[in-house]
C-alpha cells in the first residue's frame, strides 16, 4: 500500500518579534491577560513587502535540505493560506517559481486555521493515487495584514510565519506500524461564518479584517478538535493512549489543554509553540512540527495527531507516523 511517508520539515519565522508588551502601548491590554488567557508571549511579524510566498519558499528550502532533494525532484506544491500575496495567481505556484521548480504543478487551499490539516490530507490524496511521488505541503500565512489593531479582542492573538513537509510516496504493509499518513478526517460547517470571518474580500472590493467571536470558538474547539482526533485514530484502528504526540493548532494554550485533557493525554505527549508564534493560523502546525523536529521531540516512527479549527467553521486531524 502507498504511503504518504515524512521526508523533509522546515520552517521560516519573520526577524521582527513582537511581545505582548507593545501592544500596552496603544491598547488597554496586559502582557498579564495575554500571557494568562491565552498562552502567547510574543509573535513574529512579517517586514513591509515580505510576503506570504515569500515566507513559503524559506520554508521549502529547508525542508528540502533536509530531506536531501531538491526543487525538482519535487512532482506538486499543496500550498495552504488565507493570505496569499495576490488575488490570483496561487501562493502555491509563485512559491514553485521562487524555488526554482520547473516542473509538475502547484495549487493553493484555504480552510483558515484548519488549512494545514486539508493541505495534508489533500497530498495524502494525491500520492495514495499515484498522482504525485513526492508533494512539498506548506502553511504560509501574513495574518498581520488582515488585523484590525484597534480590537485588542484580535489582534494580539495571531502572528506571521511558515512551515513546510516534504512527504514522499513509500511502501507499507497497510497496518497502523506504518510510516505515513494513516488517517484523516475533515470536518465543515458553514452556518458557524460569523464566529470567525474576514469582513471583506475580492467580491467586495475591500481587503477586510479579521473579525471573531472568540469565546464561542473556544467553546467549539475544544469539543470538536477531541473529536476529530480520536475520528482520525478510531480510522487509523488506534486510540489516543497510543500517541507519542499531539501536535494541535496554536491558538490558545487553554484550548490545547482542554483538548489534551478531554483525550485522556498529558500535557508531556503536547507539542506547544503558541508562546513563541502566537496563532499562526494555517502554518501553525507545520511551524510546530518543525520546531519539536528540530529540538528533538518528534523522531521517526513516532505516532503523532495533528489537529486544527479555524474560520467556517472549518476542523479536521491527520493521524500519521514520523
Ligand atoms: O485559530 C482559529 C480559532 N481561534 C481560536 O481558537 C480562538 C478561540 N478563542 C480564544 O482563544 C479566546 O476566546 C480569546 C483569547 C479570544 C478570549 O479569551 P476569553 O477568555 O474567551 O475572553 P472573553 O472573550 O470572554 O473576554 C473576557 C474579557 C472581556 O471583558 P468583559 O466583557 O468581561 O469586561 C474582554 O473585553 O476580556 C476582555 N478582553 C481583553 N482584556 C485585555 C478581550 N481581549 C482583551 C485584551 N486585553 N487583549
Amino acid at each position: 500500500m502507498r504511503r504518504a511517508v515524512v521526508r523533509g520539515v522546515g520552517h521560516y519565522l519573520p526577524e521582527r518579534v513582537v511581545p505582548n508588551s507593545e501592544f500596552e502601548k496603544t491598547l488597554e491590554t496586559t502582557d498579564e491577560w495575554i500571557r494568562g488567557r491565552t498562552g502567547i508571549e510574543r509573535r513574529h511579524f512579517a517586514a513591509e513587502g515580505e510576503t506570504t510566498s515569500d515566507m513559503a519558499a524559506r520554508a521549502c528550502d529547508i525542508a528540502l535540505t533536509n530531506a536531501g532533494l531538491t526543487a525538482n525532484d519535487i512532482d506538486a506544491i499543496v500550498l495552504a493560506t488565507s493570505t496569499a500575496d495576490l488575488t490570483f495567481p496561487s501562493a502555491a505556484t509563485m512559491v514553485q517559481a521562487k524555488i526554482g521548480m520547473e516542473r509538475g504543478f502547484a495549487f493553493d487551499v484555504q480552510a483558515v486555521c484548519a488549512g494545514f490539516v486539508y493541505a495534508l490530507t489533500n497530498a495524502n490524496a494525491l500520492i495514495v493515487s499515484g498522482q504525485a511521488d513526492r508533494v512539498l505541503v506548506i502553511g504560509a500565512e501574513t495574518f498581520s495584514r488582515i488585523m484590525d489593531w484597534t480590537d485588542r479582542t484580535t489582534c494580539v492573538l495571531f502572528g506571521d510565519g511558515a512551515g513546510a513537509l516534504v512527504l514522499e510516496a513509500q511502501d507499507g504493509d497497510g497496518t497502523p506500524q506504518d510510516r505515513g499518513i494513516l488517517a484523516t478526517d475533515l470536518n465543515s460547517d458553514g452556518r458557524y461564518r460569523d464566529l470567525l470571518y474576514v469582513d471583506g474580500g475580492v467580491s467586495t472590493q475591500t481587503t477586510g479584517v479579521l473579525r471573531m467571536e472568540g469565546n464561542q470558538v473556544f467553546r467549539h474547539a475544544v469539543a470538536k478538535l477531541a473529536a476529530t482526533a480520536e475520528a482520525a485514530l478510531s480510522k487509523a484502528g488506534l486510540q489516543a493512549e497510543d500517541l507519542d504526540w499531539i501536535v494541535p493548532h496554536q491558538a490558545n494554550i487553554r484550548i490545547i489543554q482542554g483538548t489534551a485533557k478531554k483525550m485522556g493525554l498529558p500535557m508531556d505527549k503536547v507539542v506547544v509553540t503558541v508562546q513563541d508564534h502566537g496563532n499562526t493560523s494555517a502554518a501553525s502546525i507545520p511551524l510546530a512540527m518543525s520546531v519539536a523536529h528540530a529540538n528533538g521531540q518528534i523522531k521517526q516512527g513516532d505516532l503523532i495527531v495533528t489537529e486544527a479549527i479555524g474560520g467556517g467553521l472549518a476542523w479536521g486531524a491527520v493521524a500519521l507516523r514520523w
